[in-house]
């Protein structure tokens, strides 16, 4: 059920349920981090691998010093500047912190959300909360409240609804590795904004050279059709071609531009301004769209590797995975 009832999204936390609830980044599925039934119910509904740990939301400063055992010099002036907001850092954790949270690693991922309803809801909890994006294990992260019933709808109690999410794409997970501050994820604080402020920063977000972040899989964030990138007039170019076999029908995800001989609502185009920041909103709605229209295969291009364009080419390329 969607709604906007606050106290009620507070009773079902507390009796220990998983409810879904809006941040600036992508809907989270949220479980009392200090309880093992609300934890494990996040895994279930999720059908996410116990193997991949879950990030905990905490309403300020304080509640982070309250489970982690210390903050790095390096990270504390990134949480100075950017939190609550798209950031999530990986701190070591105290004993407050299961492993079951973490996946037996000794680091816990940290972020406060600054979305408006996420923060009252934590303001009003005398505990964190644990909050994996709220889609299916592999699929693409929820941005409205509609997604989250789409997928999860029968499987949790409640679905608490911020509207749009401001950012459209998951937070930047930063750790240190090898006493370098290193991007774990790409994400919906850009790493020109980490840079400015603390000088060159390690990017290291691939699975295989990743073992603090196991979730972070090659293939992820995945419609189910496929899914191909590259320039997009060639590849339609090559599916008209396609010898014997009948022409596929295609979906469109372009930047800015439409293309005149395919049907209108076979294509999405992600901000004909060309504004990174509208682009990284509407990325996965309309991936979520063109996933549930008539079509064959959706052909997409990649964005300008800048800003949030490295965050949105990220998702873009483990779609396509
Ligand atoms: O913006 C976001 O971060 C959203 C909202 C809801 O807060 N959450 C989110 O959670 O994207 P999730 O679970 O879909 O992605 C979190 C990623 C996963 O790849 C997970 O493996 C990694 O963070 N992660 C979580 N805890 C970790 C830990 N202790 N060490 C390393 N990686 C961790
Ligand atoms: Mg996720």
């Amino acid at each position: 059920m969607i709604g906007t009832d606050l106290d009620k999204a507070v009773a079902l936390l507390e009796a220990e349920k998983v409810v879904a609830i809006p941040t600036e980044t992508v809907y989270g599925l949220a479980g009392n981090a200090f309880s093992v039934k609300a934890v494990s119910g996040i895994f279930e509904a999720k059908n996410r691998p116990n193997f991949d740990p879950l990030i905990v939301h905490v309403a300020d400063k304080n509640s982070i010093k309250d489970v982690v055992q210390d903050i790095p010099k390096e990270l504390d002036i990134l949480s100075r500047h950017f939190m609550p907001g798209p950031l999530t850092l990986l701190l070591p954790k105290n004993e407050k912190i299961s492993d079951l949270v973490t996946a037996g690693s000794p680091f816990v991922a940290i972020r406060i959300p600054k979305h408006r309803l996420a923060k009252a809801l934590l303001q009003r909890l005398p505990f964190p909360l644990c909050a994996p994006s709220a889609n299916p294990f592999g699929y693409i992260s929820p941005t409205r409240a509609e997604h989250v019933e789409a997928q999860l709808g029968a499987k949790i109690s409640y679905i608490l609804d911020g509207g749009p999410c401001e950012v459209g794409v998951e937070s930047t997970i930063v750790g240190v590795e090898e006493g370098k501050v290193t991007v774990f994820r790409k994400g919906g604080l850009p790493v020109e904004a980490i840079e400015a402020l603390i000088g060159p920063v390690q990017v290291k977000t691939h699975s295989s050279s990743n073992p603090k972040a196991p979730g972070m899989l090659k293939s992820h964030y995945a419609p189910k059709k496929p899914f191909v990138i590259g320039d997009i007039s060639n590849l339609l170019r090559e599916n008209s071609k396609t010898i014997s076999q009948k022409e596929k029908k295609v979906g469109i995800l372009s930047f800015q531009q439409s293309y005149p001989n395919i049907p209108a609502e076979h294509q999405q185009i992600l901000s004909s301004d060309g504004d990174l920041r509208e682009a990284a909103q509407n990325l996965f709605a309309a991936m979520r769209y063109l996933d549930s229209v008539d079509v064959d295969i959706i052909i997409a291009e990649l964005l300008p590797e800048e800003g949030l364009g490295r965050a949105i080419n990220d998702r873009l390329k483990r779609a396509a995975v």
